[in-house]
């Protein structure tokens, strides 16, 4: 049984654990089946936490303040050791996470033969179940073995001859096999739909951030929840929302399943007392407001389904009308337009100027985060930045955050 009981805060905030920068481990440093068997019949496995690439670090920072074991930045993501209750809690609580993998199996293959023999011998029923449908997806790199639909095919059969399951191109549970300098590693998508789809944003409006990009801005500026949140062009609430959301308590993952609860040895039943937290009463509210009649009420719509609607307070208000609410200062995070999705250059600079110029004389001992994809754009509001964060893509567009200290 895992530890995932008890109120969503306490199983979800562990001390923080420390983080390592290392490269990905080349194929000398895989061990013959990677997940192993310790203590009381607990299986520990390397979990993959992918993230958008750019804002690793702070994705381990918030692996490490879960608790979860041992945290490496990689490219696209952080290693952590652990085992079902470790997948259950990345899946659930993790804020920056797009998706959970368990490298399950790591093996060396030179040849078809060798991948189909290994295969067959890999404890399929430690982690799929027979009467769930499975896909295989392989990539080959650097390998003998160069054929991936002939490596799947092997892939397929011994899961299907072997463990008994159905093999089929819809099915949600997810095996993934890399096949790179002849070392194959398995893994297993435990997530499902990507992370950011927490199951409230249903109402959306021009250029959307995703969540779980808005929680790795939010605690790149140092935000842990405990201070009130402004949004001055907020389109469909993502920021305040998500800001409300974590300082109240409530886990991301909370309304929407995962792949993990159809496979073997994850006792979903132990997802439930996270999943019915009650959300904290706070003393400061969120504030996300937009010139756009139609994005406010998305936003609203949307902070309603995530259940902190009594926490975020939305209104159609141009940046220009734009004032600090009542209460502790906290930090201004947005997300303006950009020149290349929506309005034009001139009329951006004016925009990016006035919204520069009513934060400097307005919120004097808050913190501000403006989000774009222009280094022009974010000068034009000259707010004295820090050195602008590491760049991350966005669609078809780099975007990254610019931040200022305490004005
Ligand atoms: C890139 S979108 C923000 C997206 C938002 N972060 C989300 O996740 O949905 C920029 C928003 O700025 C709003 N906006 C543009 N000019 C504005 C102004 N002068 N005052 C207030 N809002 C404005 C637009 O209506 C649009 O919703």
């Amino acid at each position: 049984m895992g530890d995932a009981g008890g109120s969503a805060p306490a199983a979800c905030g562990r001390s923080p654990g420390s983080i390592c920068a290392k490269k990905k481990p080349g194929p000398a440093a895989l061990s013959p089946g990677m997940a192993r068997l310790y203590g009381e019949g607990m299986e520990t496995f390397e979990i993959f936490l992918a993230c958008v690439p750019g804002l690793e670090p702070v994705l381990a920072e918030e692996a490490a303040a879960l608790g979860l074991s041992g945290p490496v930045v990689t490219p696209g993501g952080v290693t952590v050791q652990g085992g079902w209750d470790a997948v259950r809690r990345a899946n659930l609580c993790l804020r920056g996470a797009s998706r959970v993998l368990v490298r399950f199996d790591t093996f060396r293959a030179m040849h078809l033969s060798q991948l189909d023999k290994r295969a067959r011998k890999v404890d399929w029923a430690s982690v799929l179940r027979a009467d769930v449908p499975v896909r295989v997806e392989v990539s080959c790199k650097r390998s003998k073995i160069y054929h991936q639909g002939a490596a799947k095919q092997r892939i397929e059969t011994a899961i299907a001859e072997e463990l008994g399951a159905e093999i089929s191109a819809e099915a949600e549970i997810r095996v993934m096999a890399r096949i790179e300098d002849n070392a194959v590693t398995l893994s297993l998508d435990t997530s499902g739909a990507p992370l950011h789809r927490r199951g409230h944003k249903l109402a959306i409006g021009k250029a959307p951030l995703r969540e779980t990009l808005a929680a790795l801005f939010l605690r790149q500026m140092g935000y842990d929840g405990a201070e009130p949140v402004v949004d001055p062009m907020c389109g469909s609430g993502t920021i305040p929302i998500e800001a409300a959301e974590w300082a109240a308590g409530l886990v991301p993952g909370r309304s929407r399943s995962f792949a993990f609860e159809q496979m073997a040895g994850a006792e979903p039943a132990a997802l439930e007392a996270l999943r019915g937290a009650v959300p904290r009463e706070l003393p400061f509210a969120f504030y996300g407001y937009d010139r756009d009649q139609g994005a406010v009420r998305s936003a609203a719509q949307n902070a309603e389904r995530a259940g902190v609607d009594h926490l975020v307070r939305f209104a159609c208000q141009p940046v220009s009308e734009l004032a600090p609410p009542e209460g502790p200062a906290g930090i201004v995070l947005v997300n303006p337009p950009y020149g290349a999705r929506i309005g034009k250059s001139k009329l951006l600079y004016a925009l990016y100027g006035s919204l520069g110029q009513v934060l400097k004389a307005r919120f004097r001992g808050w913190r501000v985060g403006v989000v774009t994809s222009d280094q022009g754009l974010a000068r034009a509001t000259g707010l004295p930045f820090k050195a602008p964060g590491p760049v991350v893509p966005h669609g078809p567009l780099k975007i990254r955050l610019y931040r200022t200290g305490v004005l």
